[in-house]
């Protein structure tokens, strides 16, 4: 019998590649690039399994040209926002994805960002490169206390609690929004649950920790900048979409909020003309956030283990669509 066939649309961990080749024939996409999306619509017929990272946009079209081989899409991410799930649903494919494994990461960089952006880091090491070092002066690239200040979390899920643990250890006050009050954890953590006007108005911090979805698209626009303290810093680790980054760039250009840190960008890789490269007060990183070496290992396993299961037409353990089975 021939073996199932998929494509992992870039090289992730040797460990993960090794575990599909013993069981399955794998075509590896081995650029830096993503495939192109011809290249992916070539393809997707002829797959028993599909292994794909958030760059791959896996939309009707694409899903619709699969044949009923498709046993699965595994994302090597948690976040799915770029597959149609709708459709793979109404088609019965499981999309399986990777959460948890990256929760502390994640967090520890969102902490990383809290810190860099209130304490001006990358601001010092540019100005350094670039010949300038002001003499150690009183007000020489002052930046915000984090010590004691108030964090507000919007999205309580599993990194917005690992955010907040590591704030403890800060002594912030940490306020949370979410659609589910969690009563239980609010005591565990010493977080307090807060409408978000009360959030936005009151936080020297926000950090966004939720899925990108037409509910949250542009959650953070003109209207919450306005009840922002002029002096707030804005950390996005979650998806770019979650702010209009049209109001986000008048926000920082009128001083309505002191500086964003940001993971993403509601288009990836951020073109280079975008004003917010421009900005000083603006720390960008090109969606890092659950870079370690370690996690992406881990996301890869997990991600093989969805797929094998998948094309073995068992229950994947973890799917972003349980529906399917029901
Ligand atoms: C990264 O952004 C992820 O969703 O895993």
């Amino acid at each position: 019998m021939p073996k199932p066939k998929v494509l992992v649309t870039r090289v992730i961990a040797q460990s993960a590649l090794l575990k599909l080749s013993q069981a399955l024939e794998v075509e590896v996409w081995d650029k830096k690039s993503p495939p192109p999306y011809d290249f992916l619509l070539d393809k997707i017929a002829g797959l028993d399994g599909i292994l794909t990272l958030l760059t791959d946009p896996l939309n009707k079209d694409l899903i619709s040209k699969a044949s009923s081989r498709l046993k699965v899409i595994s994302q090597m991410a948690v976040g799915f926002d770029n597959i149609d799930i709708k459709t793979a649903t109404a088609l019965k494919i499981p999309v399986g994805h990777t959460p948890g494994v990256l929760t502390e990461t994640t967090a520890d960089f969102t902490f990383a960002m809290i810190l860099a952006a209130s304490r001006r880091v990358a601001e010092g090491d540019r100005q350094v490169r670039q010949g300038i070092w002001e003499p150690w002066g009183p007000d020489i690239l002052t930046g915000q206390e984090v010590f004691g200040s108030t964090l507000g979390i919007i999205g309580f899920g599993r990194i917005g609690q690992a955010v907040a643990q590591r704030a403890r250890g800060f002594k912030m006050k940490i306020l949370y929004y979410d659609k589910i009050r969690q009563p239980k954890l609010e005591a565990e953590l010493g977080v307090v649950f807060a409408e978000m006007d009360q959030l936005l108005n009151q936080s020297d911090f926000i950090t966004l920790h939720t899925n990108l979805s037409a509910e949250t698209l542009h959650f953070i626009n003109q209207e919450t900048f306005n009840k922002m303290k002029s002096t707030a810093i804005l950390i996005n680790t979650s998806r770019g979409g979650v702010i209009d980054s049209l109001a986000l760039i008048e926000a920082l250009q009128k001083g309505k909020i002191r500086a964003a840190a940001l993971d993403v960008y509601e288009v990836e890789p951020i073109p280079q003309d975008n004003p917010l490269l421009k900005m000083e007060n603006v720390i960008i990183t090109p969606h890092i956030a659950s870079a370690s070496i370690q996690t992406r290992e881990r996301m890869a396993l997990m991600a093989a283990e969805n797929l094998l299961a998948g094309v073995r037409g068992e229950k994947i353990p973890y799917c972003a669509n349980p529906e399917v089975y029901q």
